[in-house]
């Protein structure tokens, strides 16, 4: 199922251009490697978000080689910091080397491992980005509620999972996403909002 009529989305991103080399160089690598990235037009909106939010602690659970760090990372005030998580040690290596070149190595934090594990170490999280396995989706988020600051962000991509709830199927990821929408979206400590760009973007506020 196509989330934005392709059309839509072609002529987004008409309206997107970009000029960071470094930045490209990522959308390339993904598009090479059939690695799936948020996008841009998914980067730009978490850019918009993070300027908006000021957040102090952005944790990702499941960073890749850091295309979507990097915006946040570009959005980030002083001072603040990104934790990218990834379990290949090459992603996070890529990523710690693009940072570098970029002159943002300072922004982030580069873990290789378990992300769920490494993010529990983190307290008062103002963004919490996930983008890891879609079937632990519910159980990162319940495990790390209590992890967030008041007035935190949960951003989670592919909350449409390109309709697959709609088409019956009912495998693990397909049931995890749909769980997790549920849990979100009925969770009385928060106000949840479903972008439908790209493959869906959920936005949960905490507002209790
Ligand atoms: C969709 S990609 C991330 C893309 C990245 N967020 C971006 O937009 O540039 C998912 C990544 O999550 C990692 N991953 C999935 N589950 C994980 C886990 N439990 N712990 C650590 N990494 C995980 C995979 O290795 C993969 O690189």
């Amino acid at each position: 199922v196509d989330i934005t009529d392709p059309r839509i989305e072609k002529y987004l991103k008409k309206l997107a251009p970009e000029g960071d080399p470094l930045l490209l160089e990522m959308e390339d690598l993904a598009l090479g490697r059939g690695f799936p990235i948020v996008d841009r037009l998914v980067g730009r909106l978490l850019f918009v978000i993070t300027r908006l939010k000021k957040p102090r602690l952005v944790v990702e659970l499941g960073s890749g080689f850091g295309y979507s760090a990097y915006w946040f990372a570009r959005a980030l005030p002083e001072g603040s910091t990104v934790v990218l998580t990834d379990r290949s040690e090459e992603n996070i290596g890529r990523a710690r080397q693009t940072f570098e070149q970029a002159g943002m190595a300072q922004k982030a934090e580069f873990r290789a491992g378990d992300a769920l594990d490494i993010a529990r170490e983190y307290r008062d999280i103002d963004i919490l980005f996930i983008d890891m396995d879609k079937r632990d989706y519910p159980r990162a988020v319940k495990a790390l509620i209590p992890h967030l600051a008041p007035h935190a962000l949960i951003i989670a991509d592919n909350s449409l999972w390109y309709g697959r709830m709609l088409e019956g199927v009912n495998d693990e990821e397909t049931r995890g996403i749909e769980e997790f929408n549920r849990l979100m979206a009925g969770h009385p400590e928060f106000f949840t909002s479903i972008v439908p760009l790209r493959d869906g973007v959920l936005i949960s506020l905490k507002v209790a």
